[in-house]
């Protein structure tokens, strides 16, 4: 909380209130210091920027430099007590955008990493996810979970739910209610060689249906006309649906245009596992399927080929790189230049609990660290030239874009940037707590300390769609 930042009237979009001819009529402005990143790598520092938002949360205009205009824009609404006014160590950046969470994982997240992905699966995260059955457990966990990812800076969360279609739509209600962006998924998941009978869909057809079924339920969700929470399409992975559910879900993306989500050549194990049994890998099978479309959103890709790359950039489908779960399951760092020089859309992710961490800043630390290793190699033993990937890394800058505008992309919705159209989704960061900055940083030095050192702590206040949240 800062005395500078002055209350305002709750209003914007806040779901209820969305059709209010009263409410509509609320815009406001936001006077500070805002960075962001419209191209990767680089950082555009917005010294003395005036954000107006609509009451709808849209950016639409964003003025700079202290001009005559400027000026008195900000007194019509300072006059008005619509001015948030940042304080001078204080800088606005984008929300973040985290591409993979799992939220029934919630309560084992920093713990149970001591096996393979498909023994952890079946040891310990399928029985976690089956207790969802039980309304009640998914009410406890769900909004301490929401209210965790807001509070440090998660904007925009794209969620795996667990099987259950009421439980999937009570965690796309708190989203609403709490004001997260957010793509929510009810898993898909028929495959009795790789799901237990206590935790899976009874068919193919019954799959299928349960997902329609979610998806009607939050699109008629009270205040889903925004846009705010959406439904997505999201078979768990290849192996654990059936040819009949996937080419169902493809079907049903067809048709309902909406979003899917799912894991793709995670490990050695899921990705040999798919080659044996289709013929061909992820990337070709989900295409085949139709479940490679612009609104796919991808998890970890660490092993995909170089055709099977320019598969998902033809398609426009996104990859949600997770660093931290990779060290876990995927025994292999995601070789992020790879990805870009193939132009396939890429942000991050958490993938809460295979990643034991929910910032979304450790995760961009994590991507830069993660490149860093795999640039230089790991194993002391090898000789130099043998361990390494030569131009593997990435800069903090660009781990900043990947975690603001790529995610965005990815979705293919206007987050992550400070422009007119974009949703004044943001937070206001405060440096002064552990950051040692100085005011001679420059926004690159700053960014670098936020990420390298930056936590929660430094997170004075959060907004989506120009809704306070914390
Ligand atoms: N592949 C299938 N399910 C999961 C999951 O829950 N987490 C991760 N990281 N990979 C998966
Ligand atoms: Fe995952």
């Amino acid at each position: 909380m800062h005395d500078l930042c002055r209350p305002r009237p709750q209003a914007a979009s806040t779901p209820a209130a969305n059709t209010s001819s009263q409410e509509a009529t609320i815009d406001q402005a936001f006077l500070g210091r805002a960075l962001h990143a419209p191209e990767r790598g680089a950082i555009e520092a917005l010294t003395d920027a005036l954000i107006v938002v609509d009451a709808a949360g849209v950016i639409t205009t964003v003025l700079d430099a202290g001009s005559d205009e400027e000026r008195a824009v900000a007194a019509h609404f300072r006059d008005a007590g619509r001015l948030t006014e940042l304080s001078a160590g204080q800088v606005l950046i984008p929300g973040l955008v985290d591409l993979h969470v799992h939220s029934p994982q919630w309560p084992q997240l920093g713990m149970r990493l001591d096996l393979p992905l498909e023994q952890w699966l079946q040891r310990y995260t399928f029985p976690l996810e089956a207790r969802y059955a039980d309304l009640s457990f998914a009410a406890e966990v769900y909004p301490v979970l929401v209210d965790a990812l807001l509070a440090q800076g998660t904007t925009t969360a794209v969620y795996y739910a667990t099987i259950h279609v009421e439980a999937s739509v009570l965690l796309a209600q708190t989203c609403l209610a709490k004001g997260q962006r957010a793509l929510v998924g009810r898993v898909a998941m028929d495959h009795p060689a790789e799901c237990p009978d206590w935790y899976r869909d009874a068919s193919a057809e019954a799959g299928v249906a349960d997902t329609r079924r979610f998806i009607e339920a939050v699109q008629a969700l009270p205040g889903a006309e925004t846009d705010l929470v959406r439904p997505a399409i999201t078979p768990r992975f290849i192996p654990a649906c059936t040819d009949a559910l996937l080419q169902g879900l493809g079907r049903l993306a067809t048709e309902t245009g909406c979003h899917i989500q799912t894991h793709v050549s995670e490990s050695d194990w899921e990705h040999d596992h798919v080659l044996a049994r289709c013929g061909a890998s992820d990337a070709e099978s989900l295409d085949a399927m139709g479940l490679l479309t612009r609104r796919s959103v991808l998890a970890h890709g660490v092993f995909l080929s170089g055709s099977d790359l320019d598969l998902l950039a033809a398609r426009g489908a996104g990859v949600a790189h997770c660093p931290l779960s990779n060290v876990y399951f995927s025994d292999a760092v995601l070789p992020l230049r790879k990805v870009f020089a193939h132009e396939v859309n890429v942000g991050l992710g958490t993938d809460i609990s295979g990643g034991a961490n929910a910032s979304m800043l450790n995760s961009a630390r994590h991507a830069v660290i993660a490149s860093r290793l795999l640039e230089s190699g790991v194993d002391p033993d090898l000789p130099r030239r043998d361990r390494r990937r030569e131009g593997a890394r990435i800069t903090v800058a660009e781990a900043f874009w990947l975690a603001t505008t790529g995610g965005g992309i990815v979705l293919d919705t206007a987050i992550g940037l400070f422009k007119p159209g974009y949703a004044f989704d943001a937070l206001v960061i405060d440096p002064s707590r552990d950051l040692t900055t100085e005011p001679s940083d420059t926004p690159e030095e700053l960014l670098e300390k936020l990420i390298y050192l930056g936590g929660q702590a430094n997170i004075a206040s959060v907004w989506v769609a120009g809704r306070r949240v914390k």
